[in-house]
């Protein structure tokens, strides 16, 4: 059979509701046109993010009834442990409440000002929490990963002559480690190879430098590796995430991803005195290192979800649902970051309605457009998001169109690519926004607007 379907069943159902377009211009008004202030029940589709609104499985609802909530050395520490440990290679593991607690905890140790921290790009809180340190983040993208169109299979990779550049310019002493991203979050969900993995790897050992992964999304990486990887074919998902976490020597995860779960966070650090100052700091901000200020039952479901997330059946439709909805609207004549990525298809919105200055925040017009036409929650990457002074200001304005793992089935994806479609054809009545209030920093998830 072609047909790729959802590899489950569903068994418990959460409605969702459907509003008038009346009541979503009142809404959308109300939430002064940013969605991030909207009621979640006000929502039918909600592509805001794929980060903790994964539907658990059968088994990991019953994992939540087997949690141990004991203090210390909890059985559901222990399984996790072991998963893990059977996962990665990783025998130092801590919990955390999730992926950022895990950054923080990380660069609190290693960073700190004249530091320089190399990535195929920085997802925003690792930058934050960089920088929080008084040091500096710097991405090295390849230079597809700027060209929307283009269709290179591993358009995450990093630029390993580019990273060369750097150690001589700064000086390895300046450089903590280096981290790869996978996927890489911030250039549009697309996969790092394993032969840039390694190509990374050889340059961090001519200069004796670690390597960490932040590995959110780390078996949709490995899929895409089976599948376009011309060595790694013959490998299982498992052996391809073995020979992953094997070149590192740690690793940042939010659990939220492919953890399958709703909460929750993983520190890996292979060297053992680090790994020591950690536990330290975990114990001082998040709990005991049993439990990483997450409750038992939260560690049961992620030591579930981490055995689920390598099942093939469910990373092909997985990845698959997000090529089909991206296929769609380029059916329809929209343009995305090509080829689709691993967790969320990225609309081109100064494309969409050129008639909207970057100033006037187009991403923010197609994001108030498919919640007006459709009540879809999604989220603008763009000039809101960069802030007002950017560093680095967004080379494209683009609308992210995250898929929750396992929540929606093929017919909410048509009705997704239906109303992109309709509200492209109705483009030019698209009207460009101005900031009424906005916080200084992170300003899209507070931030107030009015049309213009
Ligand atoms: N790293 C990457 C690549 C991420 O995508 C995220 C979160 C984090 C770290 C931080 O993890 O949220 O558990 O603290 N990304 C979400 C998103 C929020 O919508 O892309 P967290």
């Amino acid at each position: 059979m072609r047909t790729i379907i959802e590899p489950f069943r569903i068994k418990a159902v959460e409605p969702i509701r459907m509003t008038s377009a009346a009541q979503r211009e009142a809404l959308l008004a109300a939430a002064r046109f940013n969605p991030f202030l909207l009621h979640a029940q006000d929502v039918l589709i909600d592509l805001l993010t794929d980060s903790g609104a994964s539907a658990m499985s059968s088994e990991q609802w019953a994992g939540i009834m087997r949690g141990d909530e004991s203090y210390a050395g909890s059985q559901s520490f222990w399984r996790l442990k072991e998963t893990l440990l059977e996962m990665t290679g990783f025998a130092n593991i801590l919990p955390t409440h999730q992926g950022r607690a895990s950054e923080r905890i990380l660069f609190d140790l290693i960073g700190g000002p004249t530091k320089v921290v190399p990535n195929n790009a920085h997802f925003d809180t690792t930058r934050a929490n960089i920088e929080h340190s008084g040091a500096k983040a710097v991405n090295l993208p390849i230079p597809e990963s700027y060209v929307p169109s283009n269709r290179h299979p591993f358009k995450g990779n990093m630029d390993v002559d580019a990273l060369e550049r750097l150690i001589a310019q700064v000086g390895r002493e300046n450089i903590p480690l280096v981290m790869m991203t996978v996927t890489n979050n911030s250039c549009g969900g697309q996969p790092v190879s394993l032969a840039n993995l390694r190509a990374v790897r050889a340059v961090c050992d001519r200069h004796g430098l670690p390597l960490y992964l932040d590995a959110c999304r780390f078996a949709e990486n490995a899929w895409f590796i089976k599948t376009r990887e011309p060595d790694c074919q013959s490998m299982s998902v498992r052996e391809i995430v073995r020979a992953m976490f094997d070149l590192a020597d740690g690793a940042s995860i939010s659990a939220k991803k492919d953890g399958l779960v709703n909460i929750g966070g993983l520190l890996l650090i292979k060297d053992d005195n680090l790994f020591q100052r950690a536990c330290n700091l975990l114990i001082l901000t998040e709990g005991f290192v049993t439990y990483g200020g997450l409750a038992g039952r939260d560690l049961e479901a992620m030591a579930q979800g981490y055995k689920e997330v390598l099942e093939e059946d469910y990373l092909s439709y997985r990845i698959r649902s997000v090529e089909y909805l991206g296929e769609k609207l380029l059916t329809a004549g929209i343009k995305i970051i090509e080829p689709p990525g691993g967790h969320a298809i990225y609309i081109d919105a100064g494309h969409f309605c050129p008639h909207i200055p970057a100033s006037q925040f187009p991403g923010q017009a197609v994001v108030c457009g498919l919640y007006r036409i459709a009540g879809i929650r999604s989220c603008e990457i763009g000039s809101v998001m960069a802030g007002p002074n950017p560093t680095n200001p967004p080379a494209i304005e683009l609308v992210r169109l995250a898929l929750p793992r396992r929540a929606y089935t093929q017919s909410h994806f048509d009705y997704v690519a239906e109303a992109c479609s309709e509200l492209f054809a109705r483009r030019h009545e698209l009207r460009g926004l101005r900031i009424v209030e906005a916080p200084t920093v992170l300003r899209h998830f507070t931030a107030t607007f009015a049309e213009i």
